[in-house]
Order: structure tokens, then sequence, then C-alpha cells
């Protein structure tokens, strides 16, 4: 029998998830069908409650629904806790929902996949909002030597540091604040959507470093296009995409796809 997933957000018109769950499945030859659907933005867990009573199997949960979704879960993953927010639901053999992030683990093996070491580098994240939340602990997981936050609002980053300090070498500050240079220099702000640059100093890379952006699109951001200027290495969020993705499918199947294909499929379409 075919099981059913989907994607919830508003809009999710632009959301790849479908292509990249339906490219996976038929790498895998599981049967599974994949649709988007816009949840109504003051009632995701009716969307929810509706899929699931028809039969649906899981689910990820795109803008805005991250942390409104961590409510409709029986269970939350010890890393989706720490995020305050869930990307992956899961129908369990008992009816009970259970919640995971997946996005920082695709972040770590897409770094990875670039051959860029964490353990013992010194990274800077910009930004403090849910997208550098749900990042944190598995960065931190593989023992960078330091984990600066710089964020626009300090305060957002100082108290984003706090909550992860049990976890490893975190602070947080504005972007006054950043005293580099870093081996890894990853934009988790939104700035890039408006096509702005935060304001950061001409020495924050080392020699070597790699300059990441979350965010994706046909052109490199303004803050990749001013870390290739700078030297950097860069590389954008398409990767991650593609890398949380394929975790979520592993939760929902139990087995991993091969993402390179599909990935190189994306980028050709972008
Ligand atoms: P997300 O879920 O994508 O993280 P968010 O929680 O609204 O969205 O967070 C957006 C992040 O991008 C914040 O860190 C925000 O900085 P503030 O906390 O100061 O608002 C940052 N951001 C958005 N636009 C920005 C800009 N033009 N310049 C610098 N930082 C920006």
């Amino acid at each position: 029998m075919t099981d059913r997933y989907c994607v919830l957000g508003h809009p999710v018109g632009h959301s790849k998830s479908p292509a990249i769950h339906t490219a996976f499945a038929d790498q895998t030859g599981d049967d599974i069908e994949y649709v988007a659907i816009e949840a109504p933005r003051d009632d995701v867990g009716g969307a929810w409650r509706c899929f699931v009573s028809e039969g649906g199997r899981g689910a990820n949960v795109t803008v805005p629904f991250k942390e409104q979704a961590v409510a409709l879960c029986d269970t939350l993953s010890q890393r989706a806790r720490r995020a305050g927010a869930v990307n992956t639901l899961i129908v369990g053999g008992n009816g009970l929902t259970y919640g995971d992030t997946t996005d920082g683990v695709g972040l770590v093996r897409d770094l990875r996949r670039h051959g860029v070491a964490l353990a013992g580098a010194s990274v800077l994240v910009l930004g403090a909002g849910g997208a550098v939340r749900g990042v944190l602990e598995p960065l931190l997981s593989e023992r960078p030597a330091s984990l600066r936050v710089a964020n626009r609002t300090a305060g957002k980053a100082e108290a984003l540091a706090a909550d992860f300090r049990d976890l490893g070498e975190i602070a947080g500050g504005g972007f006054e604040t950043v005293d580099g240079p870093f081996d890894l220099v990853i934009n988790g702000t939104s700035a890039s959507l408006a096509g702005d640059l935060p304001p950061l100093p001409d020495d924050l890379f080392t020699p070597g470093a790699t300059a990441y952006d979350m965010m994706y699109g046909t052109d490199p951001t303004v803050f990749l296009r001013w870390a290739a200027e700078q030297g950097a290495r860069t590389v954008d969020g398409l990767g991650m995409l593609v890398e949380q993705a394929a975790e979520s499918f592993f939760q929902w199947r139990g087995r991993r796809p091969d993402t390179a294909p599909v990935l190189a499929m994306l980028r050709q379409a972008l």
C-alpha cells in the first residue's frame, strides 16, 4: 500500500520537498506519495490531524510552522526539544506523533560532504532566530574549538548562547563584537532575502576558510559574493536542504537515500 507524507507550510507552493522525497523513493523503491499542503496560518494542527485521519504517516514542517508544530507532538527528540522546533513529524505504530528536527544534522552532513572540519575549528554563526537555534546542538556536538553567535539584536545572540552553554564553548553578541578570524562562518540570518549584508570586518576569514549561507538561490547570496571577494570558499544551503530531507526520509522509512544525484537534479533546476 502507498504510504502518504506531506510538507505543511504557508505558502508551500515553492517547496522542493515533494520533488526531493519523490526522487528518494524512486531510488530506494519505497512506495510513497508526497504532497504539499498549505495549512491555514492559525491551524496547522487541524491540517495535520486531517492528514493523519486520512492515513498520513508523516510530514515535513516548514515556514511558518516549525515552532507551532512542537505542540502537535506526543514526544520530541532531544534535539527538537533543544531547538524548540520540529521539521519532521512521524506517526508511530501506536498512533502517537513523534517530532524531530533534522535541519542541524543536514547542515553538519553537508559541511562534511564539502570536507569542512568542525572539530577544533573556530566557527562564527550569524543570526539568532529559529534557523540558528535549530542547528546549534548538532554543530556543538562536533566539538568546534569555539562557536560565536553574532546577531543584529545582540541580546538575542547572548540569550541563545546562554541556552547552549552546557554543550560547549559558545558565546554571543552583536556584530560589532565579532573578532575573527574564523575557519567557518555560517550565515543563518534572513538578511540575504532582502539583499542585505550584515556589517562584518574584512579580516573575518582564516586562510582556507569556508563561508556557508543557509539560503540558496539561482545566484550566490550577497554574503557569499562578499565572502568570495575576501578569499573564502563559498557553499550555499541547497545541500543542507537535501541532507535534512534525507534524514527525515530515514526517520520515516529506515533507509538512507543517496543525496548526490538529487542535489545535482535540484542544482540544475535552480
Ligand atoms: P528564521 O526562522 O529564518 O531564523 P527569524 O527567527 O525571524 O527567522 O530570524 C531572522 C534572523 O535574521 C534574525 O537573527 C534577524 O536578526 P534580528 O534578531 O536582529 O531581527 C536576522 N536578520 C533579518 N534581517 C536582517 C538584516 N537585514 N540584517 C541583519 N540581520 C537580519
